[in-house]
């Protein structure tokens, strides 16, 4: 069985903006490019997957202007990655088209694993890329997820703001984290089908659901952030100053 990680990071990151209610501003810089102690973001991701004896491939897609410059960062920040022969690919408009780009290229057969990480969740551990491998093997389609802290209510947006719906009972949620991994035929399946449909999904678990497939929740962890705005960086800043 081969492990094969996908890690999407073709990204725009238009939430990494300096100032509250910026949205839509021009980012800083993007997420998964941000320097944590002078290495970036992406790199140490990718570090996580390089050196997992797990892991036979690592498949990143990139917007078509960064792959060079990255490729150059890389060998400055951490070379020993380029010893795992890293692809690097261009990505798509939307998430779900980066992964698709990355899994046509893959060289993969029934029963392989394929796991999809985002770019940016540096503290993905050993332990929870094996548990989401493992059980991905077994059932065909497993996520890391963690429980919800908070009480989660179902909203409707309006001109005035939020509106509470509904309360979803909290031990009827996870909050769904990446590791996602699948077997390489069950993730074919859901894009074909995904792409025919003309659906997008936030995640990949999702166009699984969709496909008819259970997907298993494996622990995950509250440390592996997305990071997503610059509090997370400050958060990442203290993980690793703590770790
Ligand atoms: O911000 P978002 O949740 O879409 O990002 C999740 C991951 O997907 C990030 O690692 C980001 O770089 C990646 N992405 C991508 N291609 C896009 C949009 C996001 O690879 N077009």
């Amino acid at each position: 069985m081969k492990v094969i990680v996908i890690i999407p990071a073709a990204g725009l990151g238009t939430r990494m903006t300096s100032a509250p209610g910026a949205l839509g501003k021009k980012p800083l810089v993007s997420k998964q490019f941000a320097g944590l102690q002078g290495i970036s973001v992406l790199a140490r991701t990718l570090a996580k997957f390089a050196e997992n004896r797990e892991i036979s491939q690592i498949y990143v897609a990139l917007r078509k202007g960064d792959i060079a410059s990255f490729r150059e960062r890389l060998e400055k920040e951490i070379p020993e990655i380029l010893e795992k022969s890293p692809v690097f690919l261009e990505g798509g408009e939307h998430r779900q088209q980066s992964v698709a780009n990355a899994l046509a290229a893959v060289s993969a057969g029934t029963g392989d694993v394929i796991l999809v990480h985002d770019a940016v969740r540096p503290f993905v551990t050993e332990e929870m890329i094996h548990d989401v491998i493992d059980a991905a093997s077994k059932y065909g389609a497993a996520i890391a997820g963690v429980p919800a802290v908070d009480t989660i209510k179902q909203v409707e947006r309006t001109s005035v703001g939020a509106l509470i719906k509904s309360t979803i009972p909290r031990e009827k949620v996870v909050m769904a984290q990446t590791p996602q991994g699948f077997r390489y035929e069950v993730l074919r399946k859901a894009f074909d089908e995904a792409e025919a449909d003309g659906f997008l999904g936030t995640d990949e678990a999702s166009l699984v659901e969709r496909s008819g497939h259970p997907v298993a929740v494996v622990m995950g962890s509250a440390r592996n952030i997305k990071i997503t705005t610059p509090a997370d960086l400050e958060l990442a800043e203290f993980y690793l100053q703590h770790s």
